[in-house]
């Protein structure tokens, strides 16, 4: 049967320290007892002891399992530790000890080098290792069984306690050996933690990517539109010899930079004819509506200027805000290119697809007035005899 003992306060327990195995000294383990128990009955009967193994699985707090076959041992470490304020649980052999293993969420364990019928503390030692590779075991050992001792502390055991030890050193290791597993808790979660807000941060970008191919999906003219802008932004901004982690970023940029025409209503994105006044000012509003979209998201920050200047030019003519030159980031203006490359090598509504050579023309036209020059250059560059250069056509 375990001896699960409660917790309440018996100050002659504050002066004494753990005896050596007792099992032969009844005198000690009246010592530790409450006056006039009866030997070989739980001495903390007077307050219900929680037997069934039902009462403890309610356990709300993790407990220090205490294994050690003499009765006084392990009566008195236990109530010294709920003194302190720990959950503790006792096994006097190994099939409670596991027992308890198995159904608790223990916090350390303390074992006895040598139990009863033959068995040995080593062996749990091996046992919870390999069970729970974060739960610390400390061993108990009378001075006979220093050499299991340093054995156990080879075989991976976070410390051993000599018999009899006093009260203060058992404190002090049991403490040691809870802070330990409590900062390896807080470790685990914290990986755990950043383990789930890198997933949450990928679901984000996939549900703006799934976004922004609703909004492309409004026409069948612009169906692969962000897409190709995806694979044009990276294009040229590996042709401009950009570090990797700028690259990803104007590829998602590409990728995202429509998005805010989630917002525009469908007759106009897919009219067939120019747009009126009214209809191209609304349509202007795409830009700043994508980047409202994603100005609550911190993890879409640095994709905001690609979202909402991508429509601006060097010459401040440009919408939503008219920036010019210098004020406009690179990585807008990257967007921006392969957007006009995108826009003018495929069908629209209103016109023909412009060949690869047109296309070329159109967009040198531009250098150096709506988007830079040596952007332009690199661009019509990297595009000769690139396979994204035009739009697949279905047969
Ligand atoms: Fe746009
Ligand atoms: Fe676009």
């Amino acid at each position: 049967m375990s001896d699960a003992t409660t917790n309440r306060s018996d100050e002659a327990l504050s002066s004494l320290a753990v005896p050596p195995a007792c099992v032969n000294a009844p005198a000690d383990l009246d010592a530790e007892s409450p006056a006039g128990a009866p030997a070989g009955v739980d001495p903390l009967s007077a307050t219900p002891a929680p037997t069934e193994q039902g009462e403890w699985t309610k356990l709300q707090r993790s407990a220090v399992l205490v294994v050690d076959d003499d009765y006084g041992v392990r009566n008195t470490v236990s109530r010294f530790l709920q003194r302190e304020g720990y959950e503790v649980l006792a096994a006097e052999n190994l099939t409670e000890a596991r027992d308890h293993l198995h159904n608790h969420d223990i916090l350390v364990v303390l074992a006895d080098i040598t139990l009863k019928g033959g068995e040995n503390g080593l062996e749990f030692l091996h046992e919870v290792r390999a069970a729970r590779p974060n739960l610390d075991v400390m061993m108990m050992t009378a001075h006979s069984d220093l050499d299991y001792a340093v054995e156990a502390l080879k075989q991976g055991a976070y410390d051993y306690l000599t018999k009899p030890f006093p009260f203060e050193l058992l404190k002090a290791a049991v403490n040691r050996a809870v802070e330990r597993r409590r900062y390896v808790e807080r470790e685990a979660m914290l990986d755990l933690l950043e383990e789930r807000r890198a997933t949450d941060e990928e679901n984000v970008e996939q549900f703006m990517v799934s976004l922004a191919s609703i909004t492309d999906a409004k026409s069948h003219f612009t169906a692969r539109h962000s897409a190709r802008v995806a694979d044009l932004s990276r294009l040229l901004a590996e042709a401009m010899g950009l570090d990797d982690d700028t690259i990803a970023r104007v590829t998602l940029g590409g990728r995202l930079h429509d998005i805010g025409k989630i917002g525009v209503s469908e007759m106009i994105i897919e009219k067939a004819g120019p747009l009126t006044r009214d209809e191209f000012e609304i349509m202007k509003r795409h830009p700043s509506i994508g980047d409202d979209l994603l100005a609550p998201i911190r993890t879409m920050q640095e994709l905001r200027p690609m979202v909402r200047w991508h429509h601006e030019s060097l010459d401040g003519t440009g919408y939503p805000d008219g920036l010019k030159g210098d004020l406009i980031p690179v990585e807008a203006m990257i967007v921006k290119v392969a957007d006009i490359w995108e826009a003018i090598t495929s069908r629209r509504p209103y016109r023909e697809p412009m060949s690869l050579e047109v296309a070329a023309k159109t967009l040198a036209a531009e250098a150096g007035r709506r988007v830079p020059a040596d952007m332009v250059d690199a661009f019509l560059q990297a595009i000769e005899g690139a396979p994204i250069a035009l739009p697949i056509v279905a047969a």
